[in-house]
């Protein structure tokens, strides 16, 4: 039996979903922190839409689930496929999908292209891309046409390459007043939250006081409106890098390995399938009596 919440029917079958809207996140603005998390298939969409606001197909899914070193190999085809399950597997988080590398920055009217892709064919409620203010003539042409944005600035993974590594952004002054302008654009062109990642306090909460949309953090101190996490540092499913700012709440990983070393032992032993496990199977055999001296 499925373990995985369905959403409400209505008389005839079609689902009621009353999700939480980009407009709902946007009016969360200095009120209750906001949750967001990573989810990249429908059953971990399912375990984790009831305790969160947003769930984040993020593109981060290209170290988490394909093995990759960055997010610059992740396609517009991966991050739709992705898109679509997590949409399935959930009902109320508001389910916002990453534009990959390349599918945005060369124009608006690419951005366009790709990010209608993705909310035809996935359902979500928006995309997510990297960049500030180089980006926000971008996000004004989305939003007005249609397609809610939550935009990324700080340490913006696509851009590692040129950031030279996952270094924290915004440490002097002139770097910390460009994520503070940075913030504004996004927020003046239409985005309805922020993704601020990899900066420190003080500059995180001054961007956050400047800004007028919901900034959510990550590695970017308590002072943003709400955070987000990668689903698989908190629980322990990704051992190859552990950001200082993530925190382990289970070693899921660890569950794994010795669930799967107990299986291979039951089979090797023949232990596994067990008559419960075996559709018709031989009754077990009487056990033999010993002879008595
Ligand atoms: O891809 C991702 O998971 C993200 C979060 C780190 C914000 O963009």
């Amino acid at each position: 039996m499925s373990t995985i919440p369905q959403p409400p029917k209505r008389e005839g079958g079609s689902p009621i979903t009353k999700r939480l809207t980009p407009r709902d996140i946007q009016a969360r603005k200095n009120a209750d922190p906001i949750v967001c998390i990573t989810a990249h298939s429908a059953p971990m969409a399912g375990f984790m839409d009831s305790h969160v606001d947003l769930l984040l197909v993020g593109d981060s899914l290209g170290m988490m689930v394909y093995g990759l070193d960055t997010t610059v190999g992740v396609t517009l085809d991966i991050m739709i496929a992705h898109g679509k399950a997590v949409v399935r597997g959930s009902a109320k988080a508001c389910v916002i999908v990453d534009l990959p590398f390349g599918s945005y920055q060369a124009s608006p009217v690419d951005a366009f292209k790709a990010a209608a892709r993705v909310m035809s064919e996935t359902g979500c409620a928006g995309v997510k891309l990297e960049g500030g203010a180089v980006m926000a003539p971008t996000v004004e042409y989305l939003v007005a046409r249609g397609i809610p944005v939550m935009g990324h600035i700080g340490l913006t993974p696509q851009s590692i390459n040129v950031l030279g590594g996952f270094r924290v952004q915004g440490k002097s002054g002139a770097e910390a007043k460009a994520l503070v302008a940075d913030a504004k654009l996004l927020a003046d062109a239409g985005a309805f939250s922020i993704v601020v990642e990899g900066t420190v306090e003080p500059v995180a909460r001054e961007i956050t006081k400047a800004c007028s949309v919901p900034t959510i953090g990550i590695g970017a101190s308590v002072g943003c409106d709400g955070q987000v996490i990668v689903a698989e540092d908190i629980l322990g499913l990704y051992s190859a890098f552990m950001p200082k700012f993530a925190k382990r709440y289970a070693l899921l990983g660890e569950e794994v390995s010795k669930v799967v070393a107990t299986y291979a032992a039951d089979v090797r032993a023949r232990r596994f399938p067990a008559p419960e496990n075996t559709y018709g199977a031989a009754p077990a055999k009487p056990a033999k009596k010993s002879k008595k001296r």
